[in-house]
């Protein structure tokens, strides 16, 4: 059979892919235009997208031979699930493989908006460093201070776990009572006002649904401490990022740090203008062994589909 894939990734998925079937891989280093999508996927029987393609009910109607769609993401928000499920085209993901590069690049950020590690860096670089002092570049502190996790899945179990070594208590909003937390780190589960108005550090891990799209706003932001640390390295139209600007300047909150935004990848130009906020390119799976893991999970996902079976990570098992 033959599969578009819309960007270059990891040759161990691809080599799968190979073995079996052939194969059509988009050759820029770019997001494709939707006519580019559509033009690719003409004959094809297999979808490998990414999570910047915008894979909508045009795309998946487009080629009548469509048997499955493989997103090299954990996130499918890029993909009209319910169009594909009407075709009974089986959608799948990739989770669990960048739970744990997803939760360091998290702490990595609430690490560098808190100690201010970018701010000082270029600081630093700039020849500005004349000597010790004991007002310079002060930034939060860890210990005993107070983890907030807004959606306690995969993810957000992991960051949270990551908390113990830095000596802090958790509290999470979730829908569902997290055991794990609950047992090993004696972690609250609160509401969402609680979270926001008890936590130093709060960190986002929910997908993007029509209820997620911003549950952090004005109203929210202005609810955390002044000295709040704010990451979201989940989906960026979860956060209002106008109303982040606002809290950024106005100093309602001492940091932030982003891997994602809600207009990606355009990043809006008051945004990059902050110093008390540090931005990531959406690389928080960006590990060598994530993103491997990543290409072959979402092969497999593929060969599977193609073969009229159930994939191992599929999102819409109920059209089988
Ligand atoms: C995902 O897979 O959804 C992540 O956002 C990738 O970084």
């Amino acid at each position: 059979m033959k599969i578009f894939v819309t960007r270059k990734i990891p040759e161990e998925g691809l080599n799968l892919l190979k073995k079996e079937h052939e194969l059509y891989v988009y050759p820029y280093e770019k997001i494709p235009t939707k006519t580019e999508i559509i033009n690719g996927l003409k004959g094809k029987d297999g979808l490998l997208c990414l999570l910047a393609d915008n894979v909508d009910k045009e795309i998946i109607n487009s080629e009548p031979k469509l048997k499955m769609i493989a997103n090299y993401a954990v996130g499918f928000d890029n993909i009209d699930i319910k169009a594909a499920t009407k075709r009974k085209i089986p959608v799948s993901n990739t989770p669990g493989v960048l739970t744990d590069a997803t939760s360091e690049l998290t702490w990595a950020l609430i690490l560098s908006a808190a100690r201010r590690v970018v701010e000082a860096d270029k600081y630093t670089r700039a020849g500005k460093f004349s000597g010790w002092l004991p007002m310079l570049m002060r930034g939060q502190g860890f210990s005993n201070k107070t983890l907030g996790i807004i959606g306690a899945g995969r993810i957000g179990t992991e960051v949270a776990l990551k908390a113990k070594c830095f000596k802090m208590n958790v509290l999470y909003f979730s829908n569902r009572v997290n055991d794990i937390l609950d047992k090993k780190l004696n972690a609250r589960k609160v509401d969402l006002n609680k979270l926001l108005t008890e936590s130093d550090f709060i960190s986002v891990h929910v997908p993007l649904t029509e209820k997620t799209y911003h549950l952090i706003s004005e109203k929210e932001l202005k609810m955390m401490k002044k000295t709040a640390v704010f990451v979201n390295t989940s989906r960026g139209p979860v956060v209002d990022e106008k109303a982040l600007i606002k809290a950024l300047k106005e100093k309602w909150i001492f940091g932030a740090g982003l891997d994602v935004y809600e207009f990606e990848p355009k990043i809006s130009e008051d945004l990059k203008k902050l110093d008390n906020i540090v931005l990531q390119p959406h690389s928080a799976s960006a590990t060598f062994e994530s993103r491997t893991d990543m290409a072959i999970i979402a092969a497999k996902n593929m060969l599977a589909g193609l073969k009229g079976k159930i994939p191992p990570n599929c999102i819409n098992p109920e059209i089988f």
